[in-house]
């Protein structure tokens, strides 16, 4: 897998995804991860060049910076619960359009985000489009949970057929604390033919704040081929 090709991917999903989708005026959610960046930069490029009055509303703390360096306006779910368009990456996304997603552990924000959006439209590269979740992405559903239920649920989750990994900081010992301060717990349940049934028995654990299963959500993807062009689904 070529990284540059990857990159262009993305660039090019990005880039359509916004010339197609936003408008003036609208109030849009940011998504997280490394494809978002040039979304953000399309976004302010055509904020400015044709003075839209975008108002952007981030799902996490890196959208948040995108932002604001972007020079475009942040807002709050507060002032605006209802959002017109959300544009977010994603770490898988099948047949059905649905998605894994939390591979940057900013999946609690983005799903509240997606939730609140009148259409959420996903943008990503050539690598991350299967028939069925779990093909392509071998790390696991990821899981935002409460801290101090982490050894009960990895047990559940082992009990489901899943094989739970506590995901583990880089840079600092212990594990990695999302931006809402919980842990990350990252399941592999290989091929997911059912995800709607794999999604209910995983919000049925207590402590599980919510899982990077984004099912149904997703209105429109563009993918980012290897030769440069965009396939919509
Ligand atoms: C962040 O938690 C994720 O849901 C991202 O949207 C997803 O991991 C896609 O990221 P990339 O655009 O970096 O692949």
């Amino acid at each position: 897998m070529s990284k540059e090709l990857i990159e262009l991917g993305k660039k090019n999903a990005a880039n359509k995804a916004v010339e197609e989708n936003v408008e003036a005026g609208m109030i849009l959610g940011i998504g997280s991860g490394s494809t978002v960046v040039y979304a953000v930069k399309k976004i302010a490029e055509i904020n400015k060049a044709k003075n839209m009055d975008l108002k952007c509303i981030p799902t996490s703390f890196q959208s948040r910076q995108l932002i604001v360096e972007n020079g475009l306006t942040l807002v709050s779910l507060d002032q605006y619960p209802v959002i017109d368009l959300d544009i977010d990456g994603a770490d898988e996304i099948d047949k059905s359009l649905n998605l894994i997603k939390g591979g940057g552990g900013c999946l609690v924000q983005e799903k509240i985000i997606a939730s609140a959006s009148k259409k959420l439209v996903i943008i990503a590269d050539y690598t991350k489009k299967s028939e069925f979740l779990g093909e392509n992405w071998k790390s696991g559903v990821p899981i935002e949970i409460i801290p101090l239920a982490h050894v009960p649920i990895m047990k559940k989750l082992e009990k489901f057929g899943g094989t739970p990994v506590l995901r583990m900081a880089q840079a600092k010992a212990g594990p990695v604390v999302s931006d809402n301060g919980n842990f990350i717990i990252d399941a592999d349940f290989g091929i997911i033919k059912n995800p709607l049934d794999l999604n209910l028995k995983l919000l049925q654990i207590p402590g599980v704040v919510d899982s990077g299963l984004f099912l149904g959500m997703a209105h429109t993807a563009y993918i980012g081929q290897k030769d440069g062009t965009v396939k919509k689904f």
